[in-house]
Formats: structure tokens, C-alpha cells, sequence
């Protein structure tokens, strides 16, 4: 555990927190979109269908109603074939990384991570000492080419490949259909598990929804994980594994049982009694869409407007962020130190670099905001960048 540092998010909020701040570094939802009078019902339901069933130790797996939910919902949805069986219950998608973790990796064992990856994850993998291998990314997520050399020169066969395929987490960008017909190729040629992490993908603004690596590889050697958090709420602390390996399932129960018992029978239920009426959660995501949306674009003309010459940023289709680049001779993470009197939070991109190696990105939400405090922050990031500049010349 000494190994690991203190986490750069827990550092960010220390500006957050800051009065004024303008914040675009959390992951944070809209809390006025959380459907809490719909959840309000959900809760006296549950309390006076089964209350004291809800307030009792439970089984590891989950609430088996809520399983059979989420097997339901992933075939209507993402046209994933899976049973009740193969979906556990964890306590946020968080705690599925550190279970797979805790399960597949010995100190010193390789995982293949997208770069930039998902820090929550390297944070995670970082504790089991694991050792990682980074593939190129592109507009179109990541790059097949360098997969396939990075598996063909790995020093031995990685224990896994985890990716975000939907409007990924830093850099807002997919993974288009083609690419992941070949990624899918790839690893089942080399024998390496994908972890496909899909927190965002009921949350695309714009173009078509795209099969999961899981659908497309009818569960073999995959795992899939998602969440409440962004289409609820992440207060919950519900998510799903689905692990169709029943070896491996087997072993990710036990992890569980010892962490944690069991995910909140309460709160399982609740979620549960809130999802399971016919078109509640679909109208709740459908009238999430066009604020998100709204808020990406008014973002990304902002941006447009007032960010000085030589920086670019991606264009998500989804999801909560996007990943700007600035000049090469910006430091990032020296431009936040600067920002507590700019009153204009981000999270500097490089600890999403698996080397750490890039100094001039950044991750922008857009979620949390409202449409004037983006364009105002964006304004003063914009100051912010253009005064580094001015003196670094
Ligand atoms: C890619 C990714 N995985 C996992 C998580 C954690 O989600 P949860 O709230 O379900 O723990 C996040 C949260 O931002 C995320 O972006």
C-alpha cells in the first residue's frame, strides 16, 4: 500500500471546495435531474412491501429481482445475452475494478490499458501491484494496430485489457463498431480477457448506439461492467458485474464476501422497485439527454470562442467529459496551482497518462454546470491559459 499516491482527485477538490469556483474538474451528475420524488416513492414501497426483508444481511450475488432487472435491461438495451446468474451486484462500478483486481492480478502482472486511461482504475490496479502496458488511442478510440503489437512484444500474456468503449473517461471519445469487432479479435487471438467498463452508454447526445464488446463477443472472455450512477444517481453505490465465466464468477463472490458482505439490501431494492416500472427510468434518461447535450455544445463554443490559438479538445458524442490539449509548453498541472485565482477548476491530464508523460492535457465535465457558469468558466480558463502563455514566452 505504500506505493500508493494520494489521489490527484482528492487533491483537485481541495480547489473545488474554494468559494466561487467555477468546477469543471468532478465527474459529477446534475443533481436537478436526480428523480428524487420517483425514488422517494420507491423507498416507502420497498419499507412497506418488505421492510424488514430490506433492512436484513442478504446474499453476496444481490438481490436476485434486481439481477434478473439487469439481465433483462442489458438485452433491450446493449442486446447483451446474459442470465440472472452471471450479473453480482457491487457497491459502484469502483468496487468492481478493485475485485477484478483483488481476483485476476499478482504483483507484477501486465494489464493493457487505453492511454489516457480511467484513473479510478489505474488506482485500482495500482494496488495489486500490477504493471501496464499502454496502447495508442485515436478519435476512434483505441488503435488496433498498436494493440496487436503491444500483445505480440508483451513480456508475458497480460491478465487483461480494460477499456471504457463509450465516451471514455478522460477523453470523451468511442470506440467506433469496426474497431471493436477487431479488438475483440485481437485478444481472443493473444488469450487476453476483455474488461469493458461501460458507465456512459446510455448517455449519447448524438449518432447511433453501438453494440457492446460483450454483445458482439456473446460474453466469451469478457467481462462488462455499469452502473447507477450516471443514469440514477452515483449516491446509490449500486452497479453490475456480468461475468459469464462461471470459474471466474465463483472466485469474484468470495472477494465480495470479504470486502463487503453484500451491496445495500436496502438500497438494491430500491433501486430495484424504482427500475422495475415499465418506462420510469427510460423517460428519467430520456429528459437527462438534451440538458447534457445543451450543456456539450454550449462548451464546446465556448471553448471555440474564448480558448486561445493552438489548443484543441475532442468532440464526445456522450457521456460527462471532454479532453482538451493545450500548446505543448503548457504544464497542466501548474496551470491549476495558478487557478485558485482564476476561480476555474479542471483535472490536469497527466496522471490519466499511464506515464504520466503528457504535461498539456486536461479533462473538462460539462455535466454539472449550468450553460452560464460554463461559458463564464471556459472565459476564465481561457485568461487562465492565455497569461501562462504570455509569461512562459
Ligand atoms: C470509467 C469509470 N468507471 C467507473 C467509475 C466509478 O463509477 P461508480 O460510481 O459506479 O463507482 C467511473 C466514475 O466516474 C468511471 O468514469
Amino acid at each position: 500500500m505504500s506505493g500508493l499516491k494520494a489521489s490527484a482527485i482528492r487533491e483537485i477538490l481541495k480547489v473545488t471546495e474554494m468559494p466561487e469556483v467555477i468546477s469543471f474538474a468532478g465527474g459529477l451528475p446534475a443533481p436537478e435531474l436526480f428523480p428524487v420524488e420517483d425514488f422517494a416513492r420507491a423507498c416507502q414501497e420497498v419499507l412497506a412491501e418488505d421492510g424488514p426483508a430490506a433492512m436484513q444481511y442478504s446474499v453476496t450475488e444481490g438481490y436476485l429481482p434486481l439481477r434478473r432487472w439487469v439481465a433483462a435491461n442489458l438485452l433491450e438495451t446493449i442486446h447483451l445475452r446474459c442470465d440472472a446468474d452471471d450479473v453480482l451486484i457491487i457497491s459502484g462500478s469502483q468496487q468492481g475494478l478493485d475485485l477484478i483486481g483483488k481476483v485476476l492480478l499478482d504483483p507484477g502482472d501486465y494489464v493493457v490499458l487505453e492511454n489516457p486511461a480511467y484513473l479510478g482504475a489505474i488506482q485500482a490496479f495500482d494496488a495489486y501491484q500490477a504493471r501496464y502496458l499502454n496502447v495508442a488511442t485515436d478519435d476512434d478510440g483505441i488503435r488496433t494496430d498498436d494493440l496487436a503489437r503491444v500483445l505480440a512484444q508483451a513480456p508475458q500474456r497480460p491478465k487483461l485489457l480494460y477499456l471504457v468503449p463509450n465516451f471514455q473517461n478522460p477523453s470523451g471519445i468511442t470506440l467506433s463498431l469496426s474497431r471493436r469487432q477487431e479488438v475483440i479479435a485481437i485478444c481472443d487471438r493473444f488469450g487476453v480477457p476483455i474488461f469493458e467498463d461501460d458507465p456512459y452508454g446510455r448517455l449519447r447526445y448524438s449518432g447511433e448506439h453501438l453494440p457492446s464488446l460483450a454483445a458482439l463477443a456473446e460474453g466469451r472472455n469478457s467481462i462488462y461492467m455499469s452502473t447507477v450512477s450516471k443514469t440514477i444517481a452515483p449516491g446509490m453505490r449500486v452497479a453490475w458485474l456480468v461475468i459469464q465465466d462461471r470459474g471466474l464468477y465463483e472466485r469474484v463472490v468470495p472477494a465480495k464476501q470479504a470486502a463487503d458482505l453484500h451491496t445495500s439490501s436496502f438500497t438494491q431494492r430500491a433501486v430495484y422497485a424504482y427500475a422495475r416500472r415499465p418506462g420510469v427510468l427510460d423517460a428519467h434518461v430520456k429528459q437527462m439527454l438534451p440538458v447534457y447535450a445543451r450543456r456539450r455544445d454550449v462548451m464546446l463554443k465556448a471553448l471555440g470562442d474564448l480558448m486561445p490559438d493552438g489548443c484543441t479538445w475532442t468532440h464526445p458524442d456522450g457521456g460527462l467529459f471532454l479532453w482538451a490539449r493545450m500548446p505543448e509548453r503548457v504544464d497542466t498541472q501548474e496551470l491549476l496551482s495558478m487557478a485558485t485565482t482564476s476561480k476555474v477548476a479542471f483535472v490536469p491530464g497527466a496522471p490519466f497518462w499511464v506515464n504520466r508523460d503528457v504535461r498539456n492535457t486536461m479533462r473538462l465535465n460539462f455535466s454539472n454546470a449550468s450553460e452560464e457558469m460554463i461559458v463564464e468558466g471556459v472565459r476564465r480558463l481561457g485568461d487562465l491559459v492565455e497569461g501562462y502563455l504570455a509569461r512562459a514566452r
